[in-house]
């Protein structure tokens, strides 16, 4: 039986389309119909976007995890929900059914309980991709907790300022991860990261790596001690807690052109709606297929495209826990062989670096169940594609080029495998229920005059089910940033084309926020950490083409004294800093000495120049009449690393 709202050829796109503009109500009060409620909507949509305020099937009850796990017990108890590929492909893989992982997070939501965690409390999740953090994040949405997931990659800074920010009591964490080679110490991370803190009452921690940690008495305790006890208490389901479709489902962190990272916020019943629809749609699932996204669930990618999405249409979706290099550059391909992989959704970064290995790690690998591929995160270029398409799908496998932001919950543009027409490098066109513009720096949408293609910035006029209702903690926050930059408009914060068929191209950021390996990293961020540096005076960071990241990060930086003798040395410090700070991921690649920046009149450091030069591009770089000091650029020019 077809699925009721698959669309599945490029004329019911366009039906579907336009239906959800001319009707929004009516078109998602039928998608949601599909869904289980434990109290029907009194309204589908509610908004405006001055406040701003959004607000999708006010009065509807609901629990998500009812939705991803408790109503395919009926038909699908036994169907793998999770399979789980551990780092060495030495070590046993795991497999939970949909009854296992039900189980699994009644269980732990006890444990949750047991220890005082209650709707509404923020849960600091900071794990590996082990099968229990998906436990642990559908074991908050159980009780109603709002579950925060920090990226195993981030510093104990980074952790602490996000345990602020969300007055978190409560961290499920582990005590190691294996990634590659490297044995990350989790645990010990949380410890750093709670010096001084006064907000976290308790700390779970899940042994995986069993390095050794420090366990304070009264504060941690043992996943495994934990489970076992509600076992002993004779603890098994767990009803789960009636949500309003608008209460908080969870935080996730994310970077901006300013100041520190915004915990940006997804509420249940929208949330649910988009990361279900766009996943079933853009994907082109089947049941039966066996879904392998490749991001860590630390992103929003893996929220949505590991979790609740696969789960809520009762898929399989496989979760990896090591890196596409180790022990070989073929341990992707291996992995879809040995699950029989239809869908794979991995970033363009990744398949940059694979390609870097040339074509003798798929050698032997057949790749044959694969029948869709996908990427996300990034600006894909054609080289890229072409190599994704030849080698990986064998020419037979439609791609999927999704393009969306922590802050849109799931793909607002991207084509539909196999059913809307694909271009290289295109993410091509919007969802239903989007209505994409153009505007230019004044605001003015950006009309094409017959077939032209045109370019500007990317804004969206009304909301879908999953646009963030808010910045944790800070509403004014969220609405300068996404909704005061051109009135009664989202704006993404990135710059796109659209041709004459109205599909589109994004070009990347237009603020001062950086794309490196798919990573979102803001340059104020950075330089915040580098000036942290005890040496440091004053820094400046742009972006630059990179080959393999997609953007690299470039820093000038005034040190105090002169740094040539121990230019390496200092050089180490400072990434050892950014690393402490925030983590190894915005670590800068290339690091300048300068003695001045370039700055205007009013002191305004003129990045345009900056980043001209970062990029190599040194005979053309505009007006520098008005800089404070020109001959500051000659010195940048010529010092270039
Ligand atoms: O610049 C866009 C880029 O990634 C940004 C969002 O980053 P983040 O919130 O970390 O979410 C990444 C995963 C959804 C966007 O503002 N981006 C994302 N997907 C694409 C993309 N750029 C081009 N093409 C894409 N498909």
């Amino acid at each position: 039986m077809p699925h009721p709202y698959q669309i599945r050829t490029f004329e019911e796109y366009k039906t579907a389309y336009q239906k959800s503009i001319t009707d929004p109500d009516g078109f998602w009060a039928e998608v949601a119909g599909h869904f289980l409620w434990r109290r029907k909507w009194d309204k589908v949509l509610e908004w405006n976007f001055t406040e701003p305020r959004v607000e999708w099937f006010r009065g509807g009850k609901l629990n998500i995890t009812e939705n991803c796990l408790d109503r395919h017990i009926a038909h699908k108890a036994d169907q793998p929900a999770i399979l789980w590929e551990p780092n060495s492909p030495d070590e046993h893989n795991r497999t939970l059914s949909y009854k296992k992982l039900l189980e699994k997070v009644c269980q732990f939501a006890h444990v949750l309980k047991n220890n005082g965690v209650k709707k509404g409390d923020r849960v600091c999740i900071y794990m590996g991709m082990i099968p229990e953090l998906a436990i642990a994040v559908l074991a908050c949405a159980r009780i109603g907790a709002i579950h925060s997931v920090v990226f195993g990659g981030f510093s104990a800074q980074s952790i602490a300022d996000r345990l602020a920010d969300a007055q978190a009591a409560f961290i499920v964490t582990c005590d190691g991860a294996y990634r590659g080679a490297k044995d990350i110490p989790l645990k010990s991370v949380i410890d750093d990261a709670l010096i001084g803190n006064s907000t976290v009452k308790c700390v779970i921690v899940c042994t995986r790596t069993r390095t050794p940690v420090s366990m304070l008495k009264g504060r941690d305790l043992w996943w495994e001690e934990e489970m076992k006890r509600v076992e002993e208490q004779g603890l098994h389901f767990i009803e789960a807690e009636e949500m309003d479709a608008e209460d908080p489902l969870f935080i996730l962190y994310t970077s901006g052109s300013t100041g520190k990272p915004k915990g940006v916020v997804h509420t249940c019943g929208g949330y649910m709606i988009w990361a279900n629809y766009t996943f079933i749609n853009v994907f082109q699932y089947q049941p039966g297929q066996i879904h392998f996204c490749t991001a860590d669930i630390g992103w929003i990618t893996g929220h949505t495209y590991i979790l609740y999405g696969p789960l809520s249409a009762g898929a399989t979706s496989l979760m990896f826990e090591g890196i596409p290099t180790w022990p070989d550059a073929g341990r992707f391909w291996d992995i879809i062989d040995k699950y029989k992989v239809n869908i794979f959704y991995t970033a363009p970064t990744a398949i940059r670096s694979l390609m870097g290995f040339g074509t003798a790690p798929l050698q032997g690998k057949s790749l044959s169940s694969l029948q869709v591929l996908g990427t996300v995160g990034e600006p894909i270029n054609e080289e890229a594609w072409h190599w994704y398409d030849e080698h990986v799908g064998k020419k037979k496998c439609p791609i999927i080029d999704t393009w969306w932001q922590t802050e849109t919950g799931g793909c607002l543009i991207s084509n539909f495998a196999g059913v809307t027409p694909a271009v290289p490098g295109w993410a091509t066109l919007p969802m239903p229920g989007l209505q994409m513009v153009l505007v230019d720096e004044n605001g003015k949408e950006v009309v094409a005059e017959g077939d032209e293609t045109v370019s500007g910035n990317l804004c969206i006029k009304a909301p879908w089910p999953a646009i963030l209702r808010t910045t944790y903690g800070d509403h004014e926050r969220c609405r300068t940033n996404y909704f005061a930059t051109y009135s009664g408009m989202y704006f993404t914060g990135d710059g796109a084309l659209r041709d004459k068929n109205g599909f589109y191209r994004i070009t990347g950021r237009v603020d001062d926020v950086l794309n490196v390996s798919g990573h979102r990293i803001g340059t104020a961020e950075v330089e915040n950490a580098i000036n942290m540096h005890a040496g440091v005076i004053e820094s400046a960071v742009v972006g630059y083409p990179h080959e393999i990241k997609g953007q690299g990060i470039y820093a000038y930086v005034i040190y105090s004294g002169n740094p040539t003798h121990e230019e390496e040395l200092v050089r180490k410090d400072i990434l050892q800093t950014v690393s402490r700070i925030i983590g190894a991921i915005a670590k800068p690649d290339k690091i300048q000495f300068v003695t001045g920046l370039p700055k205007t009149r009013s002191g305004k450091i003129m990045r345009r120049i900056l980043r001209k030069i970062a990029e190599g591009e040194t005979a053309n770089l505009g007006d520098t009449s008005t800089l404070l000091d020109p001959g500051v650029v000659e010195e940048i020019k010529n010092g270039k690393v």
